[in-house]
């Protein structure tokens, strides 16, 4: 077993140091030598992909947060509202579903039968499904209308890490793809964007090669209680995502919340040493948020948070009010959750390897949940 892990403490630890491959590899082949995006793969008729008017993304735990992510990217690209629902919720509230609606189906085993089940439920309704999927021939991609494999190799340990990586490339991939066939207001940005993807694998290794940092400051925390995440835009599924990681694996109570939701009632909760991850949005990106994330931090640490920000480098604003600074490399926002999530993967993993758990196999989760 231990060959199997390649040196690594661990099967989870392994696959974090194997996002930067698995990220390269789900982008892999699939741009012709003109740039464009070709998707072969995706065997719906073009002409239906352009009569979409709805796309609803179904998934569950982490597969549903990459979900999140690609409903940021898809509607900014590509222009059609786009829905993210928990697979098990999705059917019971007879959700308006028809042949011009768009399922696509995120799961890395292929076998999660919430998920199976919503597939199901949208076919039945005329719907055409995408699985994006990271296991060849499970259920999901057999009996979806079209598959996009992540190519993030096996994943072994219980809790996701390359394949949330994988699954939100592949998203964008599809989302730059509908882009692209549909020829709308964002097709300028899509060789652009598609540069900036193929940058990333690299710019994953330089999140992955300061994991001391993150680990030395997961070994002083190991006995916090309670641990807070806060994002905005792309920056909340990170931070639900941060948060899902330590409940999973640590067994610490976490929570993920909309850094614009801390005055309606999370910031009762900040008390003197809680920590709070923050991940702060791109200082050169729209919209201020920035800046107002930047004011979140300052409103917390004025109530005593111990305050462990993510942030690019080069962004000065942050330093001030941050007790801990993790550093990611710059990148277009909506791309920034490959790079943000990275420390908190290591953060968990470390946590809870330094409590003594078996980081693989935590209690009571299976890799594969195949009942409803
Ligand atoms: C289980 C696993 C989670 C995973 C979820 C969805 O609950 O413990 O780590 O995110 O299933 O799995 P899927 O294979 O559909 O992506």
């Amino acid at each position: 077993a231990a060959a199997e892990k390649g040196g690594f403490p661990s099967f989870m630890e392994k696959e974090i140091n194997e996002q930067p491959m698995a990220v390269e590899q789900t982008l892999m082949g699939r741009t012709d030598p003109e740039g464009n995006l070709v998707l072969d793969e995706l065997k719906i008729d073009e002409s239906v992909l352009r009569a979409v008017d709805k796309i609803v993304v179904v998934a569950c735990g982490t597969a549903a947060y990459a979900g999140q992510v690609a409903r940021y990217a898809i509607e900014h690209w590509c222009r059609i509202p786009t829905e993210v629902e928990l697979a098990h919720e999705f059917r019971y509230r007879d959700p308006i579903v028809d042949e011009r609606t768009l399922v696509v189906a995120l799961s890395q085993s292929g076998e999660t039968m919430d998920t199976l089940m919503a597939v199901r439920h949208a076919q039945e309704q005329g719907a055409k499904v995408v699985a994006i999927c990271n296991t060849n021939g499970s259920t999901i991609p057999r009996e979806a209308d079209a598959a996009l494999y992540t190519h993030a190799g096996p994943e072994i340990a219980v809790a996701s890490t390359k394949a949330f990586l994988a699954q939100i490339t592949a998203a964008y991939l599809l989302g730059l793809y509908l882009a692209q066939l549909r020829g709308n207001k964002y097709k300028d940005e899509i060789a652009g964007i598609l540069a900036e993807l193929e940058a990333m694998p690299a710019k994953i290794q330089a999140v992955i090669d300061t994991q001391d940092q993150v680990k030395s400051l997961a070994q002083q925390m190991k006995d916090a209680a309670s641990v807070l995440f806060l994002g905005r835009h792309v920056g909340y599924p990170v931070a639900l995502e941060g948060a899902l990681k330590l409940k999973e694996i640590a067994y610490i109570h976490a929570e993920g919340f909309a850094a614009g939701e801390l005055k309606h009632g999370p910031i009762a909760l900040i008390e003197e040493g809680q920590p709070v991850f923050v991940i702060v949005p791109s200082p050169r990106g729209r919209d201020s948020l920035h800046a107002k994330v930047v004011s979140n931090i300052q409103e917390i640490r004025a109530r005593g948070a111990v305050t462990i920000v993510i942030a690019e480098e080069g962004d000065e604003a942050v330093a001030d009010y941050a007790n801990h600074v993790f550093r990611v490399p710059q990148a277009p926002t909506l791309l920034q959750p490959l790079l943000a999530t990275v420390p908190l993967q290591i953060f968990a993993c470390e946590l809870a390897t330094a409590k003594g758990y078996d980081v693989d196999q935590p209690r009571n989760l299976a890799k594969s949940v195949t009942v409803e």
